[in-house]
């Protein structure tokens, strides 16, 4: 029988990015983190689109700004070192209602320190805001992990915020890492 490896979530937050981004569009990636998931998403949308990338972290956006240069990709990018509360007023106005992914990353940087975490109340804020961004046939994407301190009330408050969009007619997923460490889920929402 096959050995079955299991995809890691944040390939699969990608591969989820993936079918709805197009060359020429606009992604906003929540937290840049070592620059990864930027990097992934300037490279999809080629150099035709827009990437707005976003960490309060000095370190994240260093690592990030490095792996741009590095990859060829820093000329679509917009870093902003800014809490991802501020997508809305940070995105110029060409861009506001034109946001095809939105991805979310939560928890903290690993390998870094382990307190500069996402907190429920701005991403109550930066997921409502990323949504609103959305255009028709946006997704947002958002890999909530239960495992670290603070880490069951944050997936509480997106919990919170997939109902929200569930009642008001948007598509929305939830897939399940159980499994894994620190058990993670992603939510795909769906804008109608
Ligand atoms: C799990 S890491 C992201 C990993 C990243 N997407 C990558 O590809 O490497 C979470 C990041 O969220 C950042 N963060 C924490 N609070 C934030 C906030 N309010 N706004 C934006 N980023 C935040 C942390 O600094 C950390 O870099």
């Amino acid at each position: 029988m096959a050995t079955v490896i299991p995809i890691r979530v944040t390939e699969r937050a990608q591969a989820l990015a993936s079918e709805v981004l197009n060359l020429g569009d606009i992604a906003i990636d929540a937290t840049a983190g070592k620059g990864r998931d930027t990097a992934f998403l300037a490279q999809t949308v080629g150099p035709t689109g827009w990437v707005h990338s976003f960490d309060i972290q000095t370190e994240a956006i260093e690592s990030t700004h490095k792996l741009l240069v590095a990859s060829g990709l820093i000329n679509r990018v917009t870093l902003h070192h800014l809490s991802h509360a501020e997508i809305s007023t940070a995105l110029p106005e060409s861009h506001r209602g034109k946001i095809s992914v939105a991805l979310f990353n939560l928890g903290y940087l690993p390998g870094s320190d382990q307190k500069i975490i996402t907190h429920p109340e701005s991403t109550s804020t930066a997921l409502q805001s990323a949504f609103h961004e959305l255009k028709t046939g946006g997704r947002l994407i958002c890999v909530a992990y239960t495992g670290h301190p603070g880490g069951k009330e944050e997936s509480q408050v997106v919990e919170k915020f997939a109902e929200m969009c569930e009642k008001s007619g948007n598509n929305v997923e939830k897939i399940g890492y159980t499994a894994h460490q620190p058990k993670p889920w992603i939510l795909v929402v769906s804008r109608n």
